[in-house]
């Protein structure tokens, strides 16, 4: 799934000033870049800065993913069909695969798997929060599909533009996938909202858990992003927090009503001087505290995470065992 703007880093310090003049040439062909679009690619000098806020943001977009595995997959084995449990797995192997492109995209800038991976176990890293709430019901994986993989499209198309090469083509794919994913559970919905009265007031009470957490997964308000400015600069972030949650609600709102759901908030009406959705206000306490490690599923997603890596080590000792051999065969004919 799923990015979030989670814009926890501290606030980076004016950029240093080029040492010499080697240094100024390089750094003006960066900006040359960014400047007419053109894409910054793994070999091409960067700024340390620009190429830690990516290594921050891709791998958080990574573990994103694969926690993203967690509340889903809790209902592969419960699935009301063979067809949902079919689309249902087909959506959480592709939440790995993205997590995998994008682990590869991060190791671009000089980071190992190990690091990355090491910072997801030991709570270094985030993830995004909203993979900290339960799936209390089967609603929940349809309502996940609909407005979690919807947040996700929303934040990420605009990342298929970004100045990094090797991210940007990853969102190219994933986007795709994450279409699928916000489709399946929009279907999965509208079938239940067909159903019996206890399976519309179930959707109903996902909807109601879900509204408030996918609203946060666009990050804190752009008044208190203060690298949203810098991101712009660098051709990470093409669209504030705040835009693309109002984009979001304005999208969301007619999708409501093909549904037959509301949306838990007495605030939400249309504002003809703006031409958009007003929304009430975030509790961004709540967002804060599970950001910190409070939320109701932290624990249990990361010790999960660990015992999954813990429980694989076989599996990539007999990899790396395997490709010793191969190469040692290969020199070996070579010889
Ligand atoms: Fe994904
Ligand atoms: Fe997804």
């Amino acid at each position: 799934m799923y990015t979030q703007s989670l814009d926890t880093a501290p606030a980076l310090k004016a950029m240093p000033a080029p040492a010499d003049a080697a240094q100024a040439g390089l750094q003006t062909r960066f900006d040359t870049k960014l400047d007419t679009s053109q894409k910054i690619e793994p070999q091409d000098w960067m700024p340390e800065a620009y190429r830690k806020t990516l290594i921050r943001q891709i791998s958080q977009h990574a573990h994103s993913e694969i926690i993203g595995m967690q509340p889903e997959g809790n209902w592969i084995s419960r699935a009301p069909s063979l067809k949902r449990k079919a689309i249902l797995l087909a959506k959480v192997q592709d939440e790995a695969g993205h997590g995998l492109y994008l682990y590869s995209a991060a190791e671009t800038l000089g980071v190992s798997r190990d690091q990355l991976l090491d910072g997801l176990h030991t709570g270094k890293a985030k993830y995004s929060s909203i993979f900290n709430y339960p799936t209390l019901t089967w609603a929940d994986v349809g309502v996940i599909g609909w407005l979690v993989d919807g947040a996700a499209i929303m934040n990420q198309v605009p990342i298929c533009r970004c100045s990094y090469g090797p991210y940007a083509r990853a969102m190219i794919r994933i986007c795709k996938e994450e279409s699928f994913h916000q489709r399946q559970g929009f279907e999965s919905l509208m079938v239940q909202m067909g159903g019996t009265a206890e399976q519309r007031t179930m959707v109903q009470d996902a909807v109601n858990r879900w509204w408030w957490p996918v609203l946060a997964m666009f990050g804190p308000p752009d008044a208190n992003s203060p690298n949203t400015a810098q991101g712009m600069r660098w051709g990470i972030k093409r669209i504030s927090n705040d835009e693309l949650r109002q984009k979001f609600v304005d999208a969301t709102v007619p999708q409501t009503k093909v549904l037959g759901v509301t949306l838990p908030d007495p605030d939400l009406k249309w504002n003809e001087d703006r031409q958009c959705h007003d929304y009430g206000a975030i509790d961004w306490d709540d967002f804060w505290a599970v950001v910190g490690g409070n939320g109701p599923c932290n624990k249990e997603r990361l010790a999960t995470r660990v015992k999954a890596h813990e429980e694989g080590q076989w599996v990539r000792d007999a990899a790396l065992a395997y490709a010793d051999k191969q190469k040692a065969r290969a020199l070996k004919e070579a010889a």
